[in-house]
């Protein structure tokens, strides 16, 4: 199979306005190491506060920012020389139902893509599934970030199930297979794919350290899941820069494993 180029919607490339890069020097790097990892387009997501949207002068106060920090990034000669194709979204917090999206640029390259995330990796205990399907009644298309990292979830992925319901799409960090989240998000990432339950991989990038798409991906691989691997790290992020629905993603059966991975130890364990 041929390996298209990555494409990685999560990631925290705009200098000073999050808890990623913190000046132009981290984003040139940063954008660089995710070249070296594959990666040829990427939309990168700052937080965001979903009840900012219920706040306008605050909200245009931050995006504001974004929006210089965004002009910054694309400016900068090292980064248009990197070839990586670069958009924008945020990482919007849930810490309201009913944020309101209807700004362009709080949603994944303005299409109707949106990634969300709840409050201090814990879902709410009830009703969590109530911001999905508001996201959904407005034409928005909710896409969870990294779902395998939530604490109080456990591994009958009930809590996530009900999210499924709703219409969330999932997407799991690369970091998270590679067990750099430690043990229980790399277990409950390999019981989503397991499922057939992510639809992406990203590499929810801070600029520190290596982004981990490369290894996870080529672990995929090894481990007989390149069709998958293909799926998760560039032809779904791809169709989603480009506005279109995901394509299924065959669940991780034993004949997808074959030798000396560690799937072959998770997948038997958590096998349905
Ligand atoms: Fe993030």
């Amino acid at each position: 199979m041929t390996e298209g180029p990555g494409t990685d919607f999560h990631s925290h490339l705009i200098p000073g306005v999050d808890d990623g890069a913190a000046d132009l020097a981290e984003s040139r790097a940063a954008v660089e190491a995710l070249r070296r990892a594959g990666v040829r387009t990427a939309v990168t997501t700052p937080h965001f506060d979903g009840s900012l949207t219920h706040a306008p002068a605050m909200a245009a106060e931050r995006l504001a920012a974004f929006d210089a920090g965004f002009a910054d990034l694309t400016g900068d000669a090292a980064v248009v020389a990197s070839g990586v194709r670069l958009f924008r979204g945020v990482e919007l917090m849930l810490d309201v139902p009913e944020p309101d999206v209807s700004d362009a640029r709080l949603r994944l390259n303005g299409g109707r893509f949106v990634l969300v995330e709840y409050p201090g990796l814990q879902l709410p205990l009830a009703n969590a599934d109530y911001a999905i399907r508001a996201l959904r009644d407005g034409g928005w298309q909710p896409v969870l970030a990294h779902p395998e990292r939530y604490r109080n979830v456990d591994d009958s992925l009930e809590a996530l199930a009900a999210l499924r319901f709703a219409g969330a799409f999932f997407q799991v960090n690369a970091g998270s297979l590679l067990g750099q989240h430690g043990e229980g998000p790399r277990r409950r990432a390999s019981m989503l794919l397991a499922r057939g339950w992510a639809e992406y991989a990203s590499s929810d990038y801070h600029a520190r350290g290596i982004p981990a798409v490369a290894a996870a991906r080529a672990e995929l691989v090894a481990s007989g899941a390149g069709e998958q691997a293909e799926l998760l790290f560039a032809e779904n992020p791809g169709r989603l820069v480009r506005d279109e629905s995901p394509r299924p993603v065959a669940p991780l059966t034993a004949s997808t494993r074959n030798r000396h991975s560690w799937w072959r130890a998770l997948l038997h364990q958590f096998s349905r």
